[in-house]
């Protein structure tokens, strides 16, 4: 199937858990290839990308096997950087976290042939800055004459990947890598973590200046992966679109402030307990004005799903996307639906429409389940086409939505 037939127009209710986040497990997932002997994932998420990842790793050499749906156990004693499979890896953008952890462990690095969510021209120009500061040469594929040998870098611009790519080539030179502008996003503290785990020393973890002295040897570890405050947000904003009470289960609250605290001046109610939240919605949602930002800012992932809420706000909202130039491609669809929109370069204007059933095209993740949630919000069947986009990052989407009592196969 390629589709989502969604009948929408009912209030969600009810609880739904809430699976490892997909933007932490791929960097773990890479970090592997840095560890002597078995890794074992819990809480993995069960999704395309995942799958893929770990498709690419068993292609050049690793041993990986599944002990339930979500616990992964993974060697890479036998993994060599040779012979990339360039038509996995040119299918999501986390193939680039093979520079970083190929180069912490190798020495050398194969060019990456990456892919991912379609936002216009995504550079790794600051990958290769901060790995030409730690003594690599190239600008494809990476060589070191002598071995990493640290330095003090301050990123140009606030970029996950770019952390994550620097962490994992620090990992595996002793000398001090001393970083600045560091992304803080949960899952990138959740690397931190798991390096620490695998022998890595590192100061300042959980915040924006970091000094990582790796280790010649690193031995394998377990590590639980971190909820997914995306998918989470996801659902957050389903139930305001549609009204109802809903329940995200095994999370972690305080990641999903940024979009609790819009989500409450849009006139939503928040009770939260030590791993979960329930947001309240009448139906009647309030128009807000929000920005993107890296994190602790409001998470550039959550302004698809918003937006898609705000289209039945009463009022107008105002969305500035200060992340991603290219992120609107899912608001053409979402007009197809009846939205009204305008906008006005970096910024979206949303203002109240009467939303409409309609055949729809995800455009990317985000912005897929952007649609699904005006489906759900909108009497009378939708269709969301491309829905192997949303399969990326979104485990058991319609069984999940199912348990809140949406029709949707
Ligand atoms: C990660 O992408 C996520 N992907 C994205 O989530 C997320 O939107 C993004 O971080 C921001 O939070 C994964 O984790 C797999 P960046 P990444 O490097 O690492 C510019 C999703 O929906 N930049 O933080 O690629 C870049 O163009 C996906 O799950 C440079 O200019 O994002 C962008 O404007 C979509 N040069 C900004 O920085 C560089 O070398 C942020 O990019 C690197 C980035």
């Amino acid at each position: 199937m390629t589709e989502y037939k969604i009948y929408g127009g009912t209030p969600l209710v009810g609880s739904v858990p809430i699976s490892g986040a997909k933007n932490g497990a791929l960097p773990l997932l890479f970090a592997s290839i840095l560890a002597e002997g078995d890794c074992v994932f819990y809480n993995m998420p069960d999704i395309g990308d995942i799958r893929l990842g770990v498709e690419i790793l068993t292609r050049m050499g690793a041993c990986a096997d599944w002990r339930d749906a979500h616990t992964l156990r993974i060697n890479t004693d036998g993994f060599t950087p040779d012979a990339v499979p360039v038509a996995l890896t040119g299918q999501m953008r986390a193939s680039s976290y093979l520079l970083g952890a190929c180069l912490g462990r190798f020495g050398t690095a194969p060019a990456p042939c990456t892919g991912g969510c379609d936002f216009g021209n995504r550079p790794l120009d600051c990958h290769y800055e901060v790995f030409h500061a730690m003594g690599a040469e190239g600008d494809g594929s990476l060589y070191t004459r002598q071995g990493l040998h640290g330095c003090r870098y301050v990123f140009p611009r606030v970029s996950v990947g770019a952390t994550v790519n620097a962490l994992l080539a620090a990992a595996g030179t002793e000398a001090a890598t001393d970083l600045a502008g560091c992304a803080t996003e949960p899952h990138v503290v959740d690397l931190e973590r798991f390096l620490c785990c695998i022998g890595v020393e590192i100061e300042g973890i959980g915040t924006s200046h970091l000094t990582v002295r790796g280790k010649k040897k690193r031995k394998g570890a377990s590590y639980v992966v971190a909820p997914d405050d995306i998918e989470a947000g996801t659902y957050l904003c389903a139930v305001a679109a549609t009204g109802g009470r809903v329940r995200v289960c095994d999370v972690t609250p305080g990641a999903l402030s940024p979009l609790l605290a819009v989500l409450r001046r849009a006139g939503c109610e928040v009770e939260q307990s030590i791993d979960s939240v329930t947001l309240l919605c009448d139906g009647k949602l309030r128009g807000v004005e929000i920005e993107t930002a890296p994190a602790p800012g409001f998470p550039t992932d959550l302004h698809p799903p918003l937006a898609a809420a705000l289209c039945f706000a009463g009022g107008v909202s105002i969305l500035r996307e200060r992340v991603w130039q290219q992120r609107f491609r899912y608001v053409g669809e979402l007009s197809k639906m009846g939205a009204c929109t305008q906008m006005r370069g970096d910024t979206l204007v949303i203002s109240p429409a009467q939303m409409h059933a309609a055949e729809v095209t995800a455009t990317d993740l985000r912005g897929g389940a952007a649609l699904v949630i005006a489906a759900l919000a909108t009497e009378g069947r939708s269709v969301v086409g491309q829905r192997k986009l949303l399969e990326r990052g979104y485990e058991n989407l319609p069984h999940k939505l199912r348990l809140l009592g949406a029709n949707i196969v």
